[in-house]
């Protein structure tokens, strides 16, 4: 049994303190810490809130909310004494008050508990991390966006199985993320209405005898509501996985865009230059020229999916109401925060500088049969072939063109002819890459005009959600 003191706050019914191995599995403040501004925003709105309802003087309110303030500055200038005894960031705030301004400190935990205390902390702190993803993600698809605009006309081959499929434009690519981009923002931001509502004063699972106005500290903390039941309240972590969801598909999204930065970056693709300030070099390899950043954007979402992953299997089956189990629910927070934040900064900065190899593109566009489609859709409109047949046909002209070791437009009209003897020069039309291109002109499809339109109304959809 160690020799230390009981803990102050909660020591009265023991009389040894704890074990130092129990001291340092117990102790969060560590990492809580992060959360001293919410806490302490969440103390000044409670002290506020017991003195308008009568349950403390307004002399003990006032004394408080001053020292709450000293202690916010002694925490930001680096002057706070962070004592792993005290547990957490709760306690050592609640320990440097009473040093401060004595017995008063002892009412601000009147009709509160550590434990709606806490959810109301990481809700804020989760709140003002979506606020900063949001602005984040905002700049990431202004980044890509400027890209759509300077290449709606620039033809790359577009991809399925990572082999030429069917040309598209740099632009339309650029758009894919700007709208997967824009989910991501469209998730935390509904993610951030059930994560913006009150727990505050629902004490430690039960309520509290004291008439409490829980709409006053809700409203106080920018909350929308309070919580409607006490033992939900201090239970619910969903809004933190619901966060860390979002955070996970985001990443996701992240990391296919880095992948294809790296395929794209290397001397066989050449398609795009990294810029110096979002490359390494190699200690061995002079003329390398590596893609770290983009490979730690895509190794990322494996940490980001697995904070989500880690905290749902805490909070699996754990009994209501409060568990310490729920002390496990920040570090993965956190974490994600910290890293998605990065990640989409890096991306950001990748996008802006990165170079876009026209012609290296072009020359990947018309390569590989690329138009073959075009042929076979050519078949169908012109001839009336069934599109199966069409398939049939251009698959047979292919095969031609790859013995001859020639692209389908350098195939005579008499050789086309053996397989689909009415075929007429009028094909050759339809078998260059910036007809396949300009010919997509359905909606959402790659048409250079599309693109253009389809930037115009997705810079407009940026301006109008600006940030809260
Ligand atoms: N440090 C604790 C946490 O992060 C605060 C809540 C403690 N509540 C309790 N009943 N022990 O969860």
């Amino acid at each position: 049994m160690s020799e230390s003191k009981t803990n102050t706050l909660w020591g009265g019914r023991f009389a040894a303190g704890p074990d130092a191995l129990m001291a340092a599995i117990n102790a969060s403040i560590g990492f809580d810490r992060r959360l001293y501004a919410c806490d302490i925003a969440g103390s000044r709105a409670h002290a506020a809130m017991l003195a308008d309802c009568g349950i403390i003087s307004e002399e003990d309110a006032a004394a408080i909310g001053q020292g709450l303030d000293t202690i916010l500055q002694e925490i930001e200038s680096g002057d706070f004494e962070f004592s792993a005894a005290l547990e957490d960031i709760h306690m050592n705030i609640e320990a440097r008050l009473a040093d401060l301004i004595g017995p008063a400190a002892g009412r601000l935990h009147t009709a509160r508990s550590r434990n709606d205390q806490v959810a109301t902390d990481l809700r804020l702190w989760v709140r003002d991390a979506i606020d900063g993803l949001d602005a984040d993600l905002k700049d990431l698809q202004s980044a890509l966006l400027d890209k759509a605009e300077a290449h709606a006309d620039t033809l790359m081959p577009g991809f399925t199985h990572l082999q030429s499929a069917q040309p598209v434009t740099y632009g339309h690519h650029m758009l894919a993320y700007v709208a997967m981009v824009g989910r991501d923002r469209a998730r935390l931001s509904d993610a951030r209405t059930r994560v913006n509502e009150s727990p505050l004063g629902a004490a430690a699972l039960a309520g509290t005898s004291f008439p409490v106005d829980r709409a006053q500290t809700a409203a106080a903390l920018g909350f929308d509501r309070p919580m409607a039941n006490s033992l939900d309240a201090v239970s619910a972590r969903d809004f933190a996985l619901e966060f860390l969801a979002a955070c996970a598909i985001c990443a996701t999204h992240l990391s296919r865009l880095a992948e294809e930065i790296v395929v794209w970056s290397s001397a066989q693709f050449g398609f795009v230059g990294l810029s110096d300030s979002f490359s390494t070099g190699s200690s061995i390899m002079p003329q390398k020229r590596n893609p770290d950043a983009a490979e730690l954007v895509r190794a990322k979402a494996g940490r980001i999916v697995g904070a989500l992953t880690g905290l749902a299997v805490v909070m699996k089956g754990l009994p209501l109401a409060y568990s310490k189990d729920m002390q496990e629910d920040k570090e993965p927070v956190f974490d994600a925060a910290d890293n998605l934040a990065v990640c989409i900064r890096a991306m950001t900065g990748m996008i802006g500088e990165m170079t876009v190899n026209e012609d290296r593109l072009l020359a990947a566009a018309s390569a590989g049969f690329a138009t073959a489609t075009d042929l076979a859709d050519w078949l169908v409109r012109e001839l009336g072939l069934p599109f199966r047949d069409a398939h049939r046909a251009t698959g047979a002209l292919v095969r031609l063109a790859e013995e001859r070791g020639v692209e389908l437009a350098g195939l005579t009209l008499e050789q086309m002819q053996t397989v689909e003897p009415r075929v007429t020069g009028a094909v050759f039309d339809v078998l260059s890459v910036q007809y396949s291109v300009a010919s997509r002109t359905s909606f959402g499809g790659t048409a250079p005009d599309n693109v253009r339109a389809a930037a115009v109304a997705a810079r407009a959809a940026l301006a109008a959600r600006s940030g809260r």
